[in-house]
């Protein structure tokens, strides 16, 4: 399609963003994020700071994004805030001084609090597209994210025109913004593959203010190549599963997936996908990893509804290839709906996502370490898991070299409570806690997923506490997190000494 914006450099685009201003990039993970204008505001950053000048933005973005936009403006001093995810090294250091004010959300709700105003103006939207028409049509790359309401909501728009992604992707997406109470209705998805909405964004041309071309590969990082462990917790998952459809509590049809993002998620997908009982599935996630473009050709996933195509450049060439094939199978939505409760809960689907740590009583720590150090943040995994037919948390029992347990007492910080929690998964095995008071709870999430060197303080300590509905010690629940601050190791702990 053609268009007649002013076409203009990134350095240009980024001359227009003021100290002080809001930004909406649009991205979820590094896929669709724009690439060129961030890095550009970076570097102006950089030489106001230089000059003495103050230059800081407020970055909302769909999720996470990648090194050029949350890593190169977080190495430039240049966020003042942030929202609702990330995963960037460079700009967790800066939450973590304090340099950054970081609002930790639920991806889902992330649109409705732009449009109720709830975070200020939206001065710009920076959004990387695939294709464009002057009368203010814009076809999305690689997610959808929070896009839609960034240019809805903002006073101005600049557009990343990315050549890397071809116009073709026409169709992939569906885009669908739900009225605002008292007027919303019914969200109208009752199977994964619904399309309910428009395959691009219409803004009003007249505030798109320029046009960057680019020719970027989305930043995706490559997956660490699986453990012993990510590997046992992946068939761990998946016998599972199996051994619920025998038992007739998930249907012979199977239920719709969600995933989380990392090794973990990825080992599952692929022990699902190897195991011949579990029938061809459905997936309605966030993010689609490179793992289920394999099972998507190969049919054992017969569709994904998803907010992003977070895959490496080879699995992306692959879709972009066989787009005919792949535009049958695959629906990207905004956030809202991707992760949407009432469609979680309508479609009974089966989540699986990852904990930081866990607790004897099934509550779940997935974003803090050691309960102040932000790691990622909720992410999606609080829309899926408060809301799902089946909640899974899994992660291997140990983390640096053994000398953390996962499982502990009690956790620092709680992102999904053991109201949420239905099932905890590690490589020594299965914790089923449907049914079960803390007691029980206490016991199985010990006996079946502690790692045997840390079992026996763990049984230890819930002796020793036994009494009240759920046996907790106020002065020894955060005992072994207190022992590895001094010691760097939670074993050998004596209860005794923390009484
Ligand atoms: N205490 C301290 N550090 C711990 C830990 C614990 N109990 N458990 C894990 N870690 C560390 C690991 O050692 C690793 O550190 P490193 O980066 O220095 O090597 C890091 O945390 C990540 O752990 P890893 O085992 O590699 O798991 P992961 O990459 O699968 O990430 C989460 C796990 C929880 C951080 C990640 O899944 C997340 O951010 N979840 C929240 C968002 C979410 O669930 N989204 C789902 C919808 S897509």
């Amino acid at each position: 399609m053609s268009f007649s914006f002013p076409k203009l450099t990134a350095e240009e685009a980024a001359s227009h963003i003021r100290h002080g201003q809001t930004v909406g990039f649009s991205g979820f993970t590094p896929a669709g994020a724009p690439k060129a204008i961030p890095l550009a505001v970076s570097k102006r950053a950089k030489v106001e700071h230089e000059s003495g000048r103050e230059f800081q933005i407020g970055v909302l973005t769909g999720a996470s994004t990648g090194p050029s936009l949350d890593g190169a403006l977080a190495e430039a001093a240049a966020i003042s805030f942030r929202t609702p995810y990330q995963s960037n090294a460079a700009l967790r250091s800066s939450i973590n001084k304090g340099e950054t004010r970081f609002v930790d959300m639920h991806l889902s709700m992330l649109p409705q609090i732009v449009r109720y105003g709830f975070l200020g103006p939206v001065d710009w939207a920076v959004v990387e597209a695939c294709d464009l028409t002057s009368g203010g049509g814009i076809v999305l790359s690689t997610s959808v994210g929070a896009a839609p309401t960034f240019v809805g909501r903002a006073g101005k728009i600049l557009i990343e025109l990315n050549r890397r992604h071809p116009p073709s992707l026409l169709g992939m997406h569906d885009i669908y913004e739900p009225a605002d109470p008292p007027h919303r209705h019914e969200i109208p998805i009752y199977h994964a593959s619904d399309r309910i909405g428009s395959p691009l964004i219409t803004v009003d041309p007249s505030k798109i203010v320029g046009v960057v071309e680019t020719d970027l590969d989305d930043e995706c990082a490559p997956f660490s190549p699986p453990t012993p462990a990510t590997e046992k917790i992946g068939q761990n998952v998946a016998e599972f599963l199996v051994a619920e459809m025998r038992a007739g509590r998930i249907p012979k049809s199977f239920l719709p997936l969600q995933s989380g993002v990392g090794d973990v998620a990825n080992s599952v997908l692929g022990a699902l996908g190897r195991l011949p009982e579990i029938p061809a599935f459905e997936m309605y996630t966030e993010v689609l990893q490179d793992s289920v473009v394999d099972l998507l050709e190969s049919g054992r996933c017969r569709f994904a509804s998803t907010c992003s195509l977070t895959l490496s450049p080879p699995a992306m060439r692959r879709i972009v290839e066989q787009l005919n094939l792949f535009r049958s199978k695959i629906l990207m939505r905004p956030q809202e709906i991707s992760n949407n409760p009432e469609v979680v809960r309508r479609l009974g689907i089966i989540s699986m996502n990852t904990a930081i740590e866990v607790d004897v009583f099934g509550n779940v720590n997935s974003t803090h370490v050691l309960g102040k150090q932000m790691m990622n943040g909720i992410g999606g995994s609080g829309d899926f898991t408060r809301n799902a037919y089946l909640s899974i948390f899994s992660c291997a029992s140990t983390a640096k070299g053994g000398k953390i347990s996962t499982i502990v007492p009690l956790v620092t910080h709680v992102d999904h409570s053991e109201h949420s929690v239905q099932v905890v998964i590690t490589e020594q095995g299965v914790a089923d806690l449907r049914g079960q008071d803390p007691h029980g709870r206490a016991r199985i999430i010990i006996e079946n997923c502690a790692h045997p060197s840390f079992r026996p303080q763990l049984l230890e300590y819930i002796e020793i506490v036994k009494h009240g509905h759920t046996p907790q010690s106020l002065s020894r629940a955060f005992a072994m997190h207190r022992q590895f601050i001094r010691t760097g190791d939670m074993g050998g702990i004596k209860w005794e000494d923390w009484a």
